[in-house]
C-alpha cells in the first residue's frame, strides 16, 4: 500500500510547498498530491484556495494576481512554488496533481510532458469535465474525487479513469469490492489516524492520501507478533 503526501507532509510543514513535498518523500511517502491554480498572467502555481489568505502573508485571489506578486508572498518561509519547480525539484514516483480550476488543463498537461513525466502523473479532480479535457488534450492516467454518493462508478468507466479518489468515509467493504473489480487504482483521502488506515487496508485499497506520512509506521506497532502486516 502507497503512501501520498496530502499538499505534501503538510501536518508538519507548510502545505503545499516544496518543504511539505520534500519532506512526504523522506518520511517514506511514495507520491505527492497537490492542488493547481492559475495566476493572473497564465502560471501555473501550487495553492489549494482561491486566495492567498490563509496560507501566506498577503490577501488577494491567485486569478488575479501575477507570478510576480505571488512570489513575494510568505508562506511559513516558503514561497508558493510553479508547478514546474515541484516537477523538478521533487522527487516523486507518483505526482497527483489536482485541477481546482478549469481551462487550464492544456498548460498542465504540456508541462508534464515538457518534464517527460506523464507515465508518474495522475491528474485528479472532482470537476469530471476537467477530467475529460486532459485526457482529449494528451493526459494518460485521471483520477476522479468524490465526497458524496451516488459513487461515480459510470462516469469513471466512461472516461476510463485510472484512479478513484474516494473520501475515506465513504468507503465500505462492498464499494471497495465495486472499485477493485473494475481494477481501479483506489486511493482513499484524507487518512491521518491509524485505525482508519487499519480499514482501508482491509477494503484493500492501493494507497491513502496523508498529511501526516508517519502513521504508516505507527501501523506496525499496533499488531501483535504473526498478525504484523507488510506495508
Ligand atoms: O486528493 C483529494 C483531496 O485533496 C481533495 O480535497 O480540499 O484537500 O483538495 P482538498
Ligand atoms: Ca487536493
Amino acid at each position: 500500500m502507497i503512501c501520498i503526501g496530502h499538499r505534501g507532509a503538510s501536518a508538519y510543514e507548510p502545505e503545499n510547498t516544496i518543504r511539505a513535498f520534500k519532506r512526504a518523500i523522506d518520511m517514506g511517502c511514495q507520491g505527492v498530491e497537490m492542488d493547481l491554480r492559475r495566476t493572473k498572467d497564465g502560471k501555473i502555481v501550487v495553492i489549494h484556495d482561491e486566495t492567498v489568505d490563509r496560507t501566506t502573508n498577503g490577501k488577494g485571489k491567485v486569478s488575479e494576481m501575477t507570478l510576480e506578486e505571488i512570489k513575494k508572498l510568505d508562506s511559513h518561509g516558503e514561497k508558493i512554488p510553479l508547478l514546474s519547480e515541484v516537477l523538478s525539484e521533487v522527487k516523486a514516483e507518483i505526482f497527483l496533481l489536482e485541477l481546482k480550476e478549469s481551462g487550464y488543463e492544456e498548460s498542465i498537461v504540456k508541462e508534464v510532458k515538457d518534464f517527460n513525466l506523464l507515465d508518474k502523473v495522475v491528474f485528479v479532480s472532482f470537476n469530471y469535465d476537467s477530467l475529460k479535457k486532459v485526457k482529449e488534450v494528451g493526459g494518460e492516467k485521471i483520477g476522479l474525487i468524490y465526497e458524496t454518493q451516488p459513487y461515480p462508478i459510470q462516469v469513471a468507466k466512461s472516461l476510463k479513469a485510472y484512479a478513484m479518489l474516494p473520501s475515506y468515509n465513504l468507503l465500505n467493504r462492498i464499494h471497495a469490492n465495486e472499485l477493485k473489480k473494475n481494477k481501479f487504482f483506489v486511493i482513499p483521502w484524507v487518512v491521518n489516524d491509524v485505525s482508519i488506515l487499519e480499514k482501508m487496508m482491509y477494503f484493500k485499497v492501493d494507497g491513502v492520501i496523508t498529511d501526516k506520512p508517519d502513521i504508516m509506521k505507527q501501523l506496525k506497532y499496533l499488531r501483535k507478533g504473526n498478525e504484523t502486516l507488510t506495508i
